[in-house]
């Protein structure tokens, strides 16, 4: 392991104070975090000065870089003429009804009306209670389950970690709840058999899909929820044919597609919508993240004009809708999401995105033949880069060993942030970089990769 420099002031303070999120709290005792003080374009410094380039947009949302300063400009003058307010019990503002516009507009399918909340998390609880509300309101009060998948990423909240399929967030937190069942992830890398091509694979899982929901009884699952592209589990872009394939079973058992664009909104993948990218048509949309930049909390919902009726007449026999977040639609989150599209639509950012992603994809390969490197995967700017014991035999390095973790260790050292999926490295640079970072940003991972090969062999790791 790496010598530990002593402590600093505030990294003291840091681990008396602050619980930190999705952190091996046992090691963070000793070793501290890696307190960051200010951002500028791609690059954020420590508080030593240390500049790092921020290869994962922070967590997938900070597509605009930092220090931009017409968001700067936008937030001010929101927060001086209404700093908050709400859309509680029939009340209205500018910024929210604006965004909801801009939603439609650029929205994959025809879309009626946008329910916001203040993550994505939130977006997910609120998609599976509208899924249940709509049921109940349609008389069809036994459609109630969600179908998700292995490795699929969708937040932390009670239901959403239930959606969630990773380990980490069930094991200990009790989850998931029942009403949530899980199918096959689309790896085929990992995932097909010997001999399989990537069309057999689909016919697999399909035919999974199929059996799962006759298993469970078409009738009592209301929705399957998806990201195009999955970030957190990984990475993972499906074989081209597969959102088409799956797609014609849950229309047969009329099981609505929902699709997790919480990442993959807003450019990230070259397209508006990572549904766009992979060929997905979704009845409802979630988005968060990039919808504003992560300049600030915010996460919407986005539903088409037949289910909303259907909350209409529920709500009419009820009473109200009742359903909303204090936070959901605060004026801050929607002054930045409009400007953040504006900012999208004007500097053609999409078509910046796709003018880097050639770069990306090359230094991608590039990496692809390196002795620990067993994958390389992307879509637009969203890439990841899984490590491997053996190349030949696809053998992964024992989990134990923690060799992911230990090479974004390496790539901080070398001065680019870059996050560990068990042993994936994640790649999600703001989509403002540029060609001559991007390079920088690969010169950078490839010296961190030449740190983990020695450390590997050094260990006798493989
Ligand atoms: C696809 C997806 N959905 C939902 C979420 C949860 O969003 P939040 O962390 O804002 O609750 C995330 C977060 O990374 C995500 O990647």
């Amino acid at each position: 392991m790496l010598d530990q420099p002593p402590l600093t002031n505030l990294q003291t303070r840091d681990i008396e104070a602050v619980l930190h999120p999705y952190t091996p709290l046992h090691k963070l005792k000793t070793n501290g975090p890696l307190v960051i003080e200010r951002g500028e374009g791609v690059f954020v410094y420590d508080t030593q000065g240390r500049d790092y380039i921020e290869g994962m947009s922070g967590l997938w949302c900070a597509g605009l870089g930092f220090g931009d300063e017409e968001m700067v400009e936008a937030a001010t003058r929101q927060l001086r003429t209404l700093p908050y307010y709400h859309l509680f019990g029939a009340k209205g503002m500018e910024p929210a009804i604006e965004l909801a516009e801009k939603l439609k507009e650029i929205a994959p399918v025809p879309i009626s009306k946008v329910f916001f909340t203040s993550s994505g998390s939130e977006a997910n609880d609120t998609q599976v209670k509208l899924a249940w509300y709509m049921n109940n309101a349609m008389g069809r009060p036994n459609k109630k389950k969600i179908i998700s998948r292995q490795k699929a990423y969708h937040g932390v909240t009670i239901m959403a970690a239930s959606l969630t399929g990773l380990p980490y967030n069930h094991i200990g937190w009790d989850l998931p709840v029942d009403r949530v069942v899980h199918t096959d992830c689309p790896h085929f890398y990992r995932f097909g058999e010997a001999g399989e091509t990537e069309v057999e694979f689909v016919a697999r899982l399909v035919k999974s899909l199929r059996d799962l929901i006759e298993r469970e009884g078409p009738g009592t699952i209301a929705a399957m929820i998806a990201e195009p592209i999955m970030g957190a589990g990984g990475v993972i872009v499906p074989p081209a044919t597969y959102f088409a394939e799956i797609q014609k079973v849950l229309d047969e058992h009329d099981i609505m597609m929902i699709s997790d664009e919480v990442i993959n909104g807003f450019g990230r993948t070259g397209n508006w919508w990572g549904a766009q990218t992979m060929g997905m048509t979704p009845k409802t949309i979630s988005a968060a993240k990039q919808l504003t930049a992560a300049y600030a909390p915010l996460g919407a919902v986005l539903v088409p004009q037949d289910v909303y009726d259907a909350y209409v007449s529920h709500s009419e026999k009820i009473g109200t809708f009742g359903h909303g977040f204090t936070y959901g639609g605060h004026p801050l989150g929607c002054a930045l999401g409009v400007k953040a599209i504006e900012i999208y639509q004007r500097r053609d950012i999409l078509g910046h995105v796709r003018n880097m992603t050639p770069t990306f994809e090359a230094r991608l390969k590039k990496i692809a033949d390196h002795p620990l490197v067993g994958e390389v995967r992307s879509a637009g700017l969203v890439g990841g880069v899984e490590m491997v014991a053996d190349k030949a035999t696809k053998r992964s390095f024992d989990p134990k060993k923690g060799v992911g973790a230990q090479i974004a260790k390496f790539c901080e050292n070398r001065r680019v942030i870059l996050r560990a999926i068990g042993d994936t490295i994640a790649f999600c640079p703001p989509m403002v970089i540029t060609e001559a970072e991007l390079n920088e940003l690969f010169d950078r991972f490839e010296l961190a990769l030449a740190d983990a090969e020695a450390w590997v062999s050094r260990e006798g790791l493989r």
